[in-house]
């Protein structure tokens, strides 16, 4: 894959300032999406833009993910997402958005190999989880984990990056392989039982579910139901376009430093509970409703109080002016793997209820607040055993090819910059020294 290609100009808009007239080119995306060039806006005018989250702000150029939130539509590469959950596999959905097409028959094998090669992590490292205290949080965890293995890896850390261009297919396979066993390792040292070594013979998910369940004293046997619906629920989380973490990622990776820095930005930018962080504030709140008695309304008019910072967790989006994509099919698969483990679970129940009340109350109405991602992710994270504080960390796992893709993509670029935004200075004008016995 080389650089993307450029927008095309389809004209110019005008930009009356100061008595003068300034042209701005306007372009247009493969999908018709209109963005004013203003590139030059600065040498031109003087001026810069001021955009509070850049909520109107094209951050680059890109042909990893299309989104379109108006009308909840998401694809990756091209590919709608929900053919994508139905049909494919979480690994071949990292081959896709790494590469840009679907694998052949033999680049999946090769890919598979090396993700099972790939699979260990250097036995120092396991030394650092033993000296974490107890109940560290995962996130904390995976996040110094996968800066470190820069240390015990450095032929792909090296600060040449070029160099790791070259090696992509390694590169990505290896991160994506130790990111799990890593993620595995972790919720294995919270609860003090020893670590379950990847097996040659399972599959992605299939291994991971066995690293987190499995122990010497315990049999586990994969249940293919729940291997499915943790390959849907990685696929759907695997790109986001330009989201707070892979925005962390782009420009942190922009001062060239090494991939596994970068990915470790995204990791710490997801954590939080207005972004990735949300599934488990989602659990942690149905869990209070729960408790509450499940009055959803209290909860409802508590988040509608601006005087009360709560949010509704799992509610609202950036992009998403209509039903989020992914929590259409995260919603199916929950009832799914609900029935197949015969589980009745409470928080269904509650979730179900908030969804409908929200539906219906006009502040949520008016600001087209609708269930995210995050809204039943958790429930089905539940079902399976994983405990809450890993959730976030299953979100990292699944956008990880996204990261690399886009970390790629970004390095490849020919109009390459190192990101560093401008800003309005608002303080105080200049003001001279006074030594500190002449302050008073
Ligand atoms: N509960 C109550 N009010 C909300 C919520 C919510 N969950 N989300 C947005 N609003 C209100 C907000 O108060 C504002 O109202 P007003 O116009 O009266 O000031 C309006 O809706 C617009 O919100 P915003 O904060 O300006 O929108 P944003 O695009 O900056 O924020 C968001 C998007 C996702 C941070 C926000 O909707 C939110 O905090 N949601 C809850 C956290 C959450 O579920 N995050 C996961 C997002 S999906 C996973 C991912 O990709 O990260």
């Amino acid at each position: 894959m080389g650089a993307p290609p450029v927008a095309a100009k389809i004209g110019d808009a005008e930009l009356h300032y100061d008595g003068r007239v300034f042209k701005l080119p306007v372009v247009e995306g493969t999908e018709h999406e209109r963005a004013l060039d203003i590139s030059r806006l600065r040498d031109q005018t003087g001026l810069v833009t001021l955009d509070y989250g850049y909520k109107n702000t094209g951050s680059c150029q890109s042909e990893i993910t299309y989104l379109d939130g108006e009308q909840g539509v998401l694809r990756y590469r091209g590919y709608p997402v929900e053919e994508l959950a139905e049909k494919s596999r979480f690994v071949e959905v990292a081959y896709l958005l790494v590469h840009g097409r679907l694998p052949r028959k033999e680049e999946q094998q090769k890919f598979s190999d090396l993700l099972t090669r790939h699979s260990m992590i250097h036995e120092d490292m396991t030394q650092f989880f033993k000296n974490y205290p107890e109940h560290s949080h995962p996130m904390a965890i995976l996040s110094a984990m996968v800066v470190s293995l820069s240390s015990f890896y450095p032929e792909m850390s090296q600060d040449n990056v070029d160099e790791e261009l070259t090696h992509i297919d390694i590169t990505t396979t290896r991160l994506l392989s130790k990111l799990r066993t890593v993620a595995a390792f972790s919720y294995k040292k919270s609860i003090g039982e020893p670590f379950v070594y990847p097996r040659h013979d399972l599959k992605y998910c299939a291994n991971f579910l066995n690293m987190m369940f499995s122990s010497p004293v315990r049999p586990y046997e994969v249940n293919p139901v729940l291997e499915r619906a943790l390959n849907v629920l990685l696929i759907l989380h695997a790109d986001h376009e330009q989201n707070c973490s892979t925005s962390a990622v782009r420009a942190v990776g922009s001062a060239k430093v090494n991939l596994y820095a970068a990915v470790t930005a995204g990791i710490c930018a997801l954590w939080g509970p207005l972004h990735g962080g949300a599934n488990q504030e989602v659990i942690e709140m149905l869990e209070e409703i729960q408790k509450m008695g499940g009055d959803v309304k209290k909860v409802i008019e508590r988040a509608k109080d601006k005087k009360d910072p709560f949010r509704l967790y799992g509610f609202g989006h950036r992009v998403y002016k209509n039903y989020d994509p992914r929590a259409r099919i995260i919603k199916k698969t929950c009832m799914e793997v609900l029935n197949e483990l015969k589980i009745k679970d409470p928080l269904l129940d509650i979730a179900m209820e908030l969804e409908e009340c929200v539906q219906t109350d006009p502040y949520f109405v008016e600001r087209k607040l609708y269930p995210n991602v995050d809204f039943y992710s958790g429930i089905i994270y539940r079902a399976m055993g994983i405990p809450v504080s890993m959730f976030t960390v299953m979100f990292a796992i699944g956008r990880l090819p996204g990261w690399i893709a886009q970390w790629k993509e970004s390095q490849e670029d020919p109009d390459f910059k190192i990101q560093r935004p401008r800003q309005i200075y608002t303080g105080p004008t200049v003001r001279h020294y006074v030594p500190l016995e002449e302050r008073g």
